[in-house]
């Protein structure tokens, strides 16, 4: 099938690759010239585990290509796809503008019938919306479809979600437009879900703020294990064995972040009042995911009260491992709060520090977690990279001025990093 995906982003750059690599014939369009020049030297824009070498591969093989002639895109292909960005606007509402610059665009280059599935995370109703932006921009009479078939991959494991996804949502308001958004999922194991428009849209949105209540549930949870003496990592244990609840999402530590969860549970709380559902739950969570950082923040500064010349050594950057999206990252507002209260921070992040640079500055990056700890009164544990649970801990801790350990993702054991000497200080974990 000949297919555009416009926005080469995290979402349309792997969708893209995918479909390649699955046999069609795919262009993908973005309007950042750098960000196509540089897809076509090879050169990815984001980290993503198995995506250099499936992107490249398909390139080769001639069934993807990337250009920044989004009306070209659109007018070669039978099924594009929009997966622009569809940030937060300043209350919260979710920003429809680059979605609606696209629908303008296939509108405009309507040569043939086409069948138009948004990808991007798109308030319900937008399905309504793209319909009537690309009839208003239509200079043929050719018919069209517009498709909601939202994305639930995963960064940090995009390719390994989107070849084997948890479900694949389709919404449409006709059998042949299913059928051919269908048509390309038809190699994957997935259970399928054909739903209206309407349906698939809110889908998204429910599961991702599912999911947010959940993390910030048991962080709630953890603020009673800190002033009561229990322990939330045995409490979440307990809890998720429950297969009602399940174990997922029940990590205490510093609440969520990323591109996706804060602005999809905001537009959520802002479309259900808008319809005048009132979803106070929401707004809870939200509040108690705000309240993270300050409450780690106050954690921190019990135990070191004058942290003027004090030296932090901050373990990840990234939102979340395996990725160098730093979109939200709880690492931006921690360094900044302990930069204002006098501390020094040296930081490392096996891949977004590049990214982190554009952002954070007055820190001292460092090349490693052990060039991180030393001479620091404290090691913080922001993201919890794989390679930070193979650390040389006695070596680390040899390095550092005071042994001291916070565990902002309870990633470690906290008696083991107390049998070596260590100070550690986790979440939902008595109090400091
Ligand atoms: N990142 C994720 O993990 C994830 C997961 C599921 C769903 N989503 C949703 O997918 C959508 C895209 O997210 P993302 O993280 O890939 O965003 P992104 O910011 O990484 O990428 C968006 C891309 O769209 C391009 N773009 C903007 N306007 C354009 C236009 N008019 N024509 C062509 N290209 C244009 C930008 O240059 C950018 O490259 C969002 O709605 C997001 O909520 C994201």
């Amino acid at each position: 099938m000949k297919i555009s995906v416009i926005g080469t982003g995290y979402v349309g750059l792997v969708t893209g690759a995918v479909f390649a690599d699955m046999g069609n014939e795919v262009v993908g369009a973005d309007i950042d010239q750098r960000k196509v020049d540089r897809l076509n030297e090879g050169v990815m824009p984001i980290y993503e585990p198995g995506l250099e070498e499936m992107v490249r591969r398909n390139q080769a093989e001639r069934r993807l290509r990337f250009t920044s002639d989004v009306d070209w895109a659109i007018q070669n292909t039978e099924v594009v796809f929009i997966c622009v960005g569809t940030p937060p606007k300043n209350g919260g509402e979710t920003d429809l503008s680059f979605v609606e610059s696209v629908a303008v665009k296939i509108g405009k280059n309507l040569n043939g019938h086409k069948v138009v599935v948004n990808k991007s995370t798109v308030p319900v109703g937008t399905g309504d919306f793209v319909k009537k932006v690309v009839l208003m921009n239509k200079r043929t009479d050719v018919d069209f479809e517009v498709v909601s078939n939202p994305e639930f991959l995963r960064e940090g494991s995009a390719i390994a979600d989107a070849l084997n996804p948890s479900r694949v949502v389709i919404g449409a308001s006709t059998e042949d437009a299913a059928m051919k958004v269908m048509e390309l999922y038809a190699t994957l194991e997935a259970p399928v879900f054909i739903t209206d428009v309407a349906s698939a849209e809110l889908i998204k949105y429910a599961s991702n703020a599912f999911l947010a209540m959940k993390i910030s549930f048991i962080n709630a949870i953890a603020n009673i294990c800190e002033k009561s003496g229990a322990n939330v990592t045995e409490v979440s244990k307990a809890v998720g064995a429950d297969q009602r609840i399940g174990p997922e999402f029940l990590n205490a530590g510093l609440g969520y972040g990323g591109s996706c969860f804060p602005k999809d549970v905001v537009s959520l709380e802002r479309t259900a009042r808008k319809l005048g559902c009132d979803f106070a739950l929401l707004r809870e969570v939200m509040k108690i995911n705000d309240g993270r950082v300050d409450h780690f923040i106050s954690r921190v500064t019990k135990r070191f009260p004058n942290m003027k010349d004090c030296v932090f050594g901050v373990l990840g950057l990234a939102f979340k491992p395996n990725t160098d999206d730093m979109r939200e990252a709880k690492s931006v507002t921690i360094i900044q709060q302990l930069i204002s209260m006098g501390a020094k921070i040296k930081a490392y992040d096996p891949v977004a520090m590049d990214n982190a640079r554009d952002i954070i500055s007055d820190i001292t990056y460092c090349d490693s977690a052990y060039g991180c700890a030393k001479d620091a009164d404290a090691i913080i544990l922001v993201t919890e990279w794989r390679e930070f649970r193979l650390l040389d801990m006695r070596r680390l801790g040899d390095l550092m001025k005071s042994k001291v350990m916070f565990d902002g993702r309870n990633f470690y054991d906290p008696e083991k990093k107390k049998s070596m000497g260590f100070e550690y200080y986790g979440i939902g974990k008595g109090e400091i």
